[in-house]
């Protein structure tokens, strides 16, 4: 089994081209004036192939992305984004040049942390990294949702000019460590040749609770200060799968 966004970094764009970026970016920037009018700057904790980066860009002058694949990074460089720049890392644990005014990572990004030790070590890492009152945002698996819905075997078509795609994602679920360990089969068909590919990746994924992310800002010199359903804004509750984070730092 492949690292997580190797082989599936070249289809990234493919298999999320549903997903409405330009809308969480302006819900995400929405969501920060609340808390800090002034936002010039930005740290984008797993950039990816830098979607949101392109729409981030229209408002702040720079953008710095901390990305583990070195795939999602050439994908995301490729794009031109102007003040975007992006280098290979581990969110986990990274030094960053210059501080910050917010520290955004979306789309679930810290749940791949799966250990308390690597989370500890990012929420430090992202405090070193902003400026004083700076606002760190990111989106998580929630734990109430998870043990509610439970996660489903889903599957995914998609096709664009060259290839015909069929993505199953199974989920195994590990109780004790609240991780869900969601297996990855992408079938790729060339239509040209007719010649079909199967790729496998593995993402385990933590889900959290509020009073986790509650201690691990307490830990890391951060003030809670909101939390919400991404995207509509509405109250969390056990149907909200994906919740979004706002915290502060001290
Ligand atoms: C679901 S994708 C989200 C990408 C992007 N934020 C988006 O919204 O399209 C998760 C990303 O997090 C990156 N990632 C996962 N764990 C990471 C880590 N420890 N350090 C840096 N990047 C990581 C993956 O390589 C992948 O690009």
């Amino acid at each position: 089994m492949a690292d997580n966004f190797q082989a599936y970094a070249q289809y990234y764009d493919l298999l999320y081209k549903d997903k409405n970026y330009k809308a969480e970016s302006e819900y995400v920037i929405n969501l920060l004036e609340r808390f800090h009018p002034n936002i010039h700057s930005a740290l984008e904790l797993g950039s990816g192939s830098g979607n949101h980066a392109n729409f981030f860009s229209k408002k702040f002058n720079e953008i710095h992305g901390i990305e583990r694949s070195p795939e999602m990074v050439g994908l995301s460089m490729q794009k031109n984004i102007t003040g975007f720049s992006a280098e290979v890392g581990d969110i986990a644990s990274f030094q960053t040049k210059k501080k910050y005014d917010a520290a955004l990572s979306l789309f679930h990004v810290i749940s791949y942390l799966n250990q308390n030790d690597q989370l500890i070590s990012c929420f430090n890492s992202v405090n070193a990294s902003l400026q004083s009152g700076g606002i760190f945002l990111f989106d998580v698996w929630y734990t109430p949702a998870v043990l509610h819905l439970r996660p489903e075997t889903r599957v995914k078509r998609l096709e664009n000019e060259q290839v015909v795609i069929t993505r199953i994602a199974e989920s195994i679920v590990h109780d004790r460590t609240n991780v869900i360990d969601v297996q990855f089969e992408v079938h790729v068909t060339q239509k040209q040749s007719g010649k079909t590919e199967v790729l496998k990746e593995s993402h385990p994924m933590r889900h959290f609770s509020t009073p986790e992310i509650q201690l691990l800002a307490q830990l890391t010199g951060f003030d809670y200060l909101h939390s919400e359903e991404f995207l509509t804004s509405k109250m969390e509750s056990s149907s909200t799968w994906g919740v979004c984070y706002v915290l502060k730092k001290k």
